[in-house]
Protein backbone atom coordinates (compact mmCIF):
# COMPACT_ATOMS: atom_id res chain seq x y z
CA UNK A 1 0.00 0.00 0.00
CA UNK A 2 1.73 3.41 -0.88
CA UNK A 3 1.79 6.23 1.66
CA UNK A 4 -0.81 8.78 0.31
CA UNK A 5 -3.51 5.53 0.02
CA UNK A 6 -2.16 4.46 4.19
CA UNK A 7 -2.65 7.93 5.41
CA UNK A 8 -6.53 7.90 3.81
CA UNK A 9 -7.39 5.26 5.94
CA UNK A 10 -11.04 5.93 8.08
CA UNK A 11 -9.80 6.96 11.74
CA UNK A 12 -12.47 5.98 14.57
CA UNK A 13 -12.89 7.85 17.43
CA UNK A 14 -11.74 5.32 19.40
CA UNK A 15 -10.06 1.92 18.64
CA UNK A 16 -10.33 -0.56 21.09
CA UNK A 17 -9.40 -3.40 19.04
CA UNK A 18 -5.67 -2.13 18.81
CA UNK A 19 -5.48 -1.32 22.33
CA UNK A 20 -6.30 -5.49 22.59
CA UNK A 21 -3.84 -6.33 20.38
CA UNK A 22 -1.16 -4.83 22.35
CA UNK A 23 -2.19 -6.31 25.50
CA UNK A 24 -4.13 -9.83 24.69
CA UNK A 25 -1.59 -12.26 26.32
CA UNK A 26 -1.54 -10.63 29.32
CA UNK A 27 -5.50 -10.23 29.48
CA UNK A 28 -5.78 -13.81 28.15
CA UNK A 29 -3.92 -15.15 31.05
CA UNK A 30 -5.51 -13.08 33.97
CA UNK A 31 -8.73 -14.24 32.81
CA UNK A 32 -7.81 -17.92 32.36
CA UNK A 33 -6.45 -17.68 36.31
CA UNK A 34 -9.92 -16.12 37.30
CA UNK A 35 -11.56 -19.34 35.23
CA UNK A 36 -9.78 -21.95 37.29
CA UNK A 37 -10.46 -19.98 40.58
CA UNK A 38 -14.33 -20.28 39.39
CA UNK A 39 -14.78 -17.41 42.15
CA UNK A 40 -16.42 -14.87 40.31
CA UNK A 41 -18.10 -12.27 42.62
CA UNK A 42 -16.62 -10.30 45.77
CA UNK A 43 -13.13 -12.38 45.53
CA UNK A 44 -8.76 -11.71 45.27
CA UNK A 45 -9.24 -9.53 42.09
CA UNK A 46 -11.95 -7.50 43.37
CA UNK A 47 -9.75 -6.85 46.56
CA UNK A 48 -6.56 -6.40 44.82
CA UNK A 49 -8.17 -4.00 42.61
CA UNK A 50 -10.19 -1.72 45.08
CA UNK A 51 -6.66 -1.12 47.11
CA UNK A 52 -4.79 -0.27 44.18
CA UNK A 53 -7.34 2.00 42.68
CA UNK A 54 -8.00 3.22 46.30
CA UNK A 55 -3.85 4.25 46.29
CA UNK A 56 -3.88 5.72 42.67
CA UNK A 57 -6.44 7.81 43.95
CA UNK A 58 -4.06 8.61 46.99
CA UNK A 59 -7.13 7.68 49.31
CA UNK A 60 -8.22 4.67 51.75
CA UNK A 61 -10.90 2.71 50.07
CA UNK A 62 -11.99 1.62 46.80
CA UNK A 63 -15.52 -0.38 46.98
CA UNK A 64 -15.99 -2.13 43.78
CA UNK A 65 -19.86 -1.72 41.92
CA UNK A 66 -21.68 -2.80 39.05
CA UNK A 67 -21.00 0.54 37.31
CA UNK A 68 -20.46 4.19 37.57
CA UNK A 69 -23.89 4.92 37.80
CA UNK A 70 -24.29 2.50 40.79
CA UNK A 71 -20.82 3.94 42.00
CA UNK A 72 -22.45 7.64 41.96
CA UNK A 73 -26.02 6.54 43.44
CA UNK A 74 -24.32 4.14 46.07
CA UNK A 75 -21.88 6.90 47.16
CA UNK A 76 -24.34 9.82 47.57
CA UNK A 77 -27.03 7.12 49.26
CA UNK A 78 -23.79 6.89 51.85
CA UNK A 79 -23.72 10.50 52.13
CA UNK A 80 -27.18 10.45 53.44
CA UNK A 81 -29.11 11.67 49.94
CA UNK A 82 -32.52 10.27 49.88
CA UNK A 83 -36.53 11.08 48.83
CA UNK A 84 -36.81 14.88 49.02
CA UNK A 85 -33.32 16.06 48.95
CA UNK A 86 -31.07 18.36 46.64
CA UNK A 87 -28.38 17.77 44.69
CA UNK A 88 -26.23 19.92 43.23
CA UNK A 89 -24.69 19.19 39.74
CA UNK A 90 -23.55 20.47 36.66
CA UNK A 91 -25.91 21.23 33.85
CA UNK A 92 -22.95 19.86 30.81
CA UNK A 93 -22.88 16.16 31.22
CA UNK A 94 -23.63 12.75 30.77
CA UNK A 95 -27.20 12.03 32.09
CA UNK A 96 -25.72 9.72 34.59
CA UNK A 97 -24.91 12.18 36.80
CA UNK A 98 -28.04 13.96 37.12
CA UNK A 99 -30.09 9.97 36.74
CA UNK A 100 -28.10 8.74 40.04
CA UNK A 101 -29.82 11.71 41.83
CA UNK A 102 -33.28 11.11 40.54
CA UNK A 103 -33.20 7.38 41.10
CA UNK A 104 -32.91 8.40 45.06
CA UNK A 105 -35.91 10.04 44.49
CA UNK A 106 -34.15 13.60 45.01
CA UNK A 107 -34.21 16.39 43.26
CA UNK A 108 -31.23 17.35 40.67
CA UNK A 109 -30.41 21.67 41.02
CA UNK A 110 -28.83 21.80 38.04
CA UNK A 111 -26.23 24.98 37.77
CA UNK A 112 -23.91 26.17 34.90
CA UNK A 113 -20.64 25.33 33.60
CA UNK A 114 -17.54 27.72 32.65
CA UNK A 115 -17.07 28.45 29.58
CA UNK A 116 -12.90 27.48 29.25
CA UNK A 117 -13.28 24.52 30.89
CA UNK A 118 -17.31 22.82 30.77
CA UNK A 119 -16.45 22.26 34.52
CA UNK A 120 -19.02 23.30 37.06
CA UNK A 121 -19.24 27.31 37.64
CA UNK A 122 -18.73 27.25 41.98
CA UNK A 123 -18.99 31.14 41.49
CA UNK A 124 -22.65 30.45 40.46
CA UNK A 125 -23.38 27.76 42.62
CA UNK A 126 -23.24 29.84 46.21
CA UNK A 127 -27.08 31.49 45.26
CA UNK A 128 -28.00 27.80 44.33
CA UNK A 129 -28.12 25.89 48.13
CA UNK A 130 -31.07 25.61 50.00
CA UNK A 131 -31.66 24.22 53.07
CA UNK A 132 -32.75 20.83 51.36
CA UNK A 133 -29.90 20.93 49.53
CA UNK A 134 -27.65 17.70 50.53
CA UNK A 135 -24.56 17.10 48.09
CA UNK A 136 -22.93 18.93 45.12
CA UNK A 137 -21.15 16.33 42.54
CA UNK A 138 -18.82 18.46 40.64
CA UNK A 139 -18.25 16.60 37.12
CA UNK A 140 -14.41 16.20 35.58
CA UNK A 141 -15.64 16.23 32.42
CA UNK A 142 -13.67 15.25 29.61
CA UNK A 143 -10.64 14.36 32.09
CA UNK A 144 -10.13 18.03 33.52
CA UNK A 145 -10.42 18.23 36.68
CA UNK A 146 -13.23 21.30 38.54
CA UNK A 147 -12.49 23.75 40.74
CA UNK A 148 -12.17 22.02 43.33
CA UNK A 149 -10.81 24.42 46.47
CA UNK A 150 -13.88 26.49 45.36
CA UNK A 151 -16.15 23.39 45.27
CA UNK A 152 -15.01 22.09 48.86
CA UNK A 153 -15.50 25.21 50.28
CA UNK A 154 -18.61 26.25 49.91
CA UNK A 155 -19.53 22.58 50.35
CA UNK A 156 -18.08 23.42 53.93
CA UNK A 157 -20.19 26.50 54.00
CA UNK A 158 -23.14 24.80 53.16
CA UNK A 159 -22.44 21.80 54.78
CA UNK A 160 -22.93 19.55 51.55
CA UNK A 161 -21.23 16.20 50.55
CA UNK A 162 -18.92 16.25 47.67
CA UNK A 163 -19.22 13.34 45.33
CA UNK A 164 -17.04 13.46 42.57
CA UNK A 165 -18.01 12.44 39.08
CA UNK A 166 -15.19 11.42 38.23
CA UNK A 167 -16.19 9.02 35.56
CA UNK A 168 -14.23 10.59 32.82
CA UNK A 169 -11.01 11.63 34.63
CA UNK A 170 -9.24 8.55 36.57
CA UNK A 171 -5.69 9.93 37.58
CA UNK A 172 -5.79 13.42 36.77
CA UNK A 173 -4.80 15.91 39.09
CA UNK A 174 -6.11 19.20 40.82
CA UNK A 175 -2.89 21.08 42.48
CA UNK A 176 -0.97 18.07 42.69
CA UNK A 177 -4.05 15.46 44.55
CA UNK A 178 -5.70 12.90 42.62
CA UNK A 179 -8.72 13.38 41.70
CA UNK A 180 -10.94 10.35 43.58
CA UNK A 181 -9.56 11.95 46.71
CA UNK A 182 -10.56 15.76 46.32
CA UNK A 183 -13.85 15.11 47.85
CA UNK A 184 -15.69 12.94 50.90
CA UNK A 185 -16.33 10.26 47.97
CA UNK A 186 -15.97 9.57 44.32
CA UNK A 187 -17.46 7.48 41.61
CA UNK A 188 -15.25 6.05 39.19
CA UNK A 189 -16.89 4.40 35.70
CA UNK A 190 -14.96 1.55 34.28
CA UNK A 191 -17.32 1.88 31.42
CA UNK A 192 -15.51 -0.01 28.42
CA UNK A 193 -14.41 3.34 26.67
CA UNK A 194 -12.98 5.03 29.43
CA UNK A 195 -9.17 5.41 30.08
CA UNK A 196 -9.46 2.21 32.19
CA UNK A 197 -11.96 0.69 30.47
CA UNK A 198 -13.93 -2.65 31.74
CA UNK A 199 -15.11 -5.60 29.43
CA UNK A 200 -18.66 -4.97 30.33
CA UNK A 201 -20.40 -2.61 32.69
CA UNK A 202 -18.15 -2.10 35.97
CA UNK A 203 -17.47 1.06 38.68
CA UNK A 204 -15.97 1.99 41.74
CA UNK A 205 -16.74 4.26 44.62
CA UNK A 206 -13.23 5.49 46.48
CA UNK A 207 -13.47 7.51 49.72
CA UNK A 208 -11.19 8.42 52.86
CA UNK A 209 -13.99 8.04 54.81
CA UNK A 210 -14.22 4.88 57.43
CA UNK A 211 -17.89 5.23 58.09
CA UNK A 212 -18.61 6.27 53.99
CA UNK A 213 -16.77 3.06 53.50
CA UNK A 214 -18.91 0.44 55.55
CA UNK A 215 -21.89 2.34 54.55
CA UNK A 216 -20.97 1.06 50.91
CA UNK A 217 -19.86 -2.43 51.32
CA UNK A 218 -23.21 -2.76 52.83
CA UNK A 219 -25.21 -0.90 50.29
CA UNK A 220 -23.54 -3.08 47.58
CA UNK A 221 -24.05 -5.85 48.87
CA UNK A 222 -28.24 -6.60 49.77
CA UNK A 223 -27.71 -3.96 53.32
CA UNK A 224 -25.48 -6.56 54.78
CA UNK A 225 -23.49 -6.23 57.41
CA UNK A 226 -22.90 -9.94 57.65
CA UNK A 227 -23.77 -13.29 56.16
CA UNK A 228 -27.52 -13.11 55.66
CA UNK A 229 -27.97 -10.37 58.18
CA UNK A 230 -29.29 -7.18 56.61
CA UNK A 231 -29.17 -3.96 57.87
CA UNK A 232 -31.17 -1.37 55.51
CA UNK A 233 -32.25 -1.85 52.23
CA UNK A 234 -29.68 -1.86 49.86
CA UNK A 235 -28.90 -3.20 46.10
CA UNK A 236 -26.59 -5.87 44.39
CA UNK A 237 -23.64 -4.02 43.04
CA UNK A 238 -20.55 -5.69 42.93
CA UNK A 239 -17.60 -5.75 40.41
CA UNK A 240 -17.42 -9.14 39.48
CA UNK A 241 -13.51 -10.80 39.11
CA UNK A 242 -13.28 -11.27 35.67
CA UNK A 243 -13.92 -7.61 35.22
CA UNK A 244 -11.63 -6.34 38.35
CA UNK A 245 -9.07 -9.26 36.81
CA UNK A 246 -9.07 -7.20 33.03
CA UNK A 247 -8.71 -4.05 35.51
CA UNK A 248 -5.82 -4.86 37.17
CA UNK A 249 -3.81 -5.59 33.69
CA UNK A 250 -4.71 -2.66 32.12
CA UNK A 251 -3.96 -0.85 35.12
CA UNK A 252 -0.19 -1.75 34.92
CA UNK A 253 -0.55 -0.30 31.24
CA UNK A 254 -2.54 3.26 32.74
CA UNK A 255 0.75 5.42 33.01
CA UNK A 256 2.04 4.92 29.59
CA UNK A 257 -1.66 5.50 28.14
CA UNK A 258 -1.94 8.70 29.65
CA UNK A 259 0.97 10.00 28.46
CA UNK A 260 0.48 9.18 25.55
CA UNK A 261 -2.95 11.29 25.12
CA UNK A 262 -1.27 14.11 26.67
CA UNK A 263 1.38 13.86 24.03
CA UNK A 264 -1.58 13.72 21.42
CA UNK A 265 -3.38 16.59 22.70
CA UNK A 266 -0.22 18.28 22.38
CA UNK A 267 0.13 17.32 19.04
CA UNK A 268 -3.26 18.48 18.40
CA UNK A 269 -3.07 22.01 20.60
CA UNK A 270 0.10 22.60 18.02
CA UNK A 271 -1.28 21.90 14.78
CA UNK A 272 -4.76 23.56 15.56
CA UNK A 273 -2.86 26.57 16.65
CA UNK A 274 -3.88 30.05 15.26
CA UNK A 275 -6.69 29.24 13.23
CA UNK A 276 -9.61 30.69 13.53
CA UNK A 277 -13.00 29.32 14.03
CA UNK A 278 -11.05 26.04 16.53
CA UNK A 279 -10.78 26.87 20.32
CA UNK A 280 -8.48 23.80 21.28
CA UNK A 281 -9.24 22.76 25.26
CA UNK A 282 -7.75 25.50 27.85
CA UNK A 283 -6.17 23.75 30.96
CA UNK A 284 -6.28 25.85 34.28
CA UNK A 285 -2.52 26.39 35.83
CA UNK A 286 -1.90 23.20 38.23
CA UNK A 287 -4.52 21.27 36.51
CA UNK A 288 -3.82 18.06 34.61
CA UNK A 289 -6.00 17.36 32.46
CA UNK A 290 -6.01 12.99 31.06
CA UNK A 291 -8.08 13.58 27.94
CA UNK A 292 -10.68 10.95 28.35
CA UNK A 293 -11.71 13.26 25.15
CA UNK A 294 -9.90 15.76 23.12
CA UNK A 295 -12.52 18.68 22.97
CA UNK A 296 -12.65 21.40 20.82
CA UNK A 297 -15.37 24.30 20.07
CA UNK A 298 -15.97 24.99 16.63
CA UNK A 299 -17.71 28.38 16.66
CA UNK A 300 -19.99 29.98 14.28
CA UNK A 301 -22.84 27.42 13.83
CA UNK A 302 -20.66 25.40 12.09
CA UNK A 303 -20.41 21.87 13.95
CA UNK A 304 -22.56 20.64 12.49
CA UNK A 305 -21.04 20.50 9.20
CA UNK A 306 -17.57 20.28 10.25
CA UNK A 307 -18.76 17.27 12.07
CA UNK A 308 -20.21 15.82 8.62
CA UNK A 309 -16.99 16.93 6.63
CA UNK A 310 -15.05 15.01 8.64
CA UNK A 311 -17.31 11.91 8.44
CA UNK A 312 -17.23 11.88 4.82
CA UNK A 313 -13.29 11.96 4.81
CA UNK A 314 -13.86 8.73 7.29
CA UNK A 315 -12.96 10.61 10.29
CA UNK A 316 -14.65 10.00 13.51
CA UNK A 317 -15.82 12.57 15.75
CA UNK A 318 -18.33 12.91 18.65
CA UNK A 319 -20.55 15.40 20.04
CA UNK A 320 -20.67 15.10 23.70
CA UNK A 321 -23.13 16.26 25.07
CA UNK A 322 -25.73 18.37 22.39
CA UNK A 323 -28.60 18.40 24.86
CA UNK A 324 -27.48 19.87 28.56
CA UNK A 325 -30.05 18.29 31.18
CA UNK A 326 -32.38 21.20 31.72
CA UNK A 327 -33.49 20.99 27.99
CA UNK A 328 -33.51 16.72 28.55
CA UNK A 329 -37.33 15.55 27.88
CA UNK A 330 -36.34 13.49 31.16
CA UNK A 331 -36.60 16.84 33.12
CA UNK A 332 -39.05 19.22 31.95
CA UNK A 333 -41.46 18.68 34.59
CA UNK A 334 -38.64 20.64 36.65
CA UNK A 335 -39.46 23.85 35.11
CA UNK A 336 -36.15 24.99 33.65
CA UNK A 337 -36.28 26.97 30.40
CA UNK A 338 -33.97 27.65 27.52
CA UNK A 339 -31.77 30.56 28.46
CA UNK A 340 -31.31 29.10 32.20
CA UNK A 341 -27.61 27.95 31.69
CA UNK A 342 -26.32 30.04 28.38
CA UNK A 343 -23.04 29.10 28.71
CA UNK A 344 -23.68 25.20 28.84
CA UNK A 345 -26.19 25.49 26.24
CA UNK A 346 -23.64 27.36 23.63
CA UNK A 347 -21.26 24.54 24.80
CA UNK A 348 -23.58 22.22 23.70
CA UNK A 349 -23.84 23.96 20.36
CA UNK A 350 -20.26 24.29 19.59
CA UNK A 351 -18.38 21.28 21.02
CA UNK A 352 -16.64 18.13 18.97
CA UNK A 353 -14.50 15.53 20.64
CA UNK A 354 -12.18 14.71 18.00
CA UNK A 355 -10.39 10.50 17.99
CA UNK A 356 -8.50 10.25 21.33
CA UNK A 357 -6.46 7.14 22.20
CA UNK A 358 -3.60 6.10 23.14
CA UNK A 359 -2.74 4.26 20.27
CA UNK A 360 -3.39 6.98 17.38
CA UNK A 361 -0.36 7.89 15.23
CA UNK A 362 1.28 10.53 14.63
CA UNK A 363 0.15 10.53 10.90
CA UNK A 364 -3.21 10.05 12.27
CA UNK A 365 -3.22 13.32 14.36
CA UNK A 366 -1.78 15.04 11.56
CA UNK A 367 -4.27 14.20 8.97
CA UNK A 368 -7.85 14.77 11.56
CA UNK A 369 -5.98 18.39 12.28
CA UNK A 370 -5.24 19.13 8.42
CA UNK A 371 -9.10 17.90 7.71
CA UNK A 372 -10.42 19.90 10.30
CA UNK A 373 -8.63 23.05 9.05
CA UNK A 374 -10.07 22.25 5.65
CA UNK A 375 -13.58 22.14 7.22
CA UNK A 376 -13.07 25.44 8.69
CA UNK A 377 -12.04 26.82 5.35
CA UNK A 378 -14.46 25.27 3.06
C1 LIG B 1 -19.53 11.92 33.43
C2 LIG B 1 -20.07 10.54 33.59
N1 LIG B 1 -20.76 10.22 34.70
C3 LIG B 1 -21.26 8.99 34.89
C4 LIG B 1 -21.09 7.99 33.97
C5 LIG B 1 -21.72 6.68 34.21
O1 LIG B 1 -20.84 5.62 34.18
P1 LIG B 1 -21.34 4.16 33.73
O2 LIG B 1 -21.58 4.19 32.26
O3 LIG B 1 -20.19 3.27 34.10
O4 LIG B 1 -22.57 3.83 34.50
C6 LIG B 1 -20.36 8.27 32.80
C7 LIG B 1 -20.06 7.26 31.77
O5 LIG B 1 -20.72 6.63 31.11
C8 LIG B 1 -19.86 9.57 32.60
O6 LIG B 1 -19.18 9.88 31.49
Amino acid sequence: MNPTAKAAEAIPMLDLRAQYAAIRAEIRAAIDDVLQTQQFVLGPQGAALEAELAALCESRYGLGVGSGTDALMLALRACGVGPGDEVIVPVFSFVATAGAVTALGARPLFEDIEADTFNIDPAQVESRATPKTKAIVPVHLYGLPAEMDAINELARRHRLAVVEDSAQAIGARYKGRRTGGLGDAAAISFYPTKNLGAYGDAGMIVTGSDELAVRVRGLRNHGQSGKYVSEEAGWNSRLDELQAAVLRVKLRHLDEWQKARQEHADTYNRLLAGFSGVTTPQVPTGVEHVYHQYTVRIAGGRRDRVQAFLAERGIGSSVYYPVPFHLQPIYASLGYRRGDFPVAEKAAEEVLSLPMYPELTAAQIERVATELVAALKS
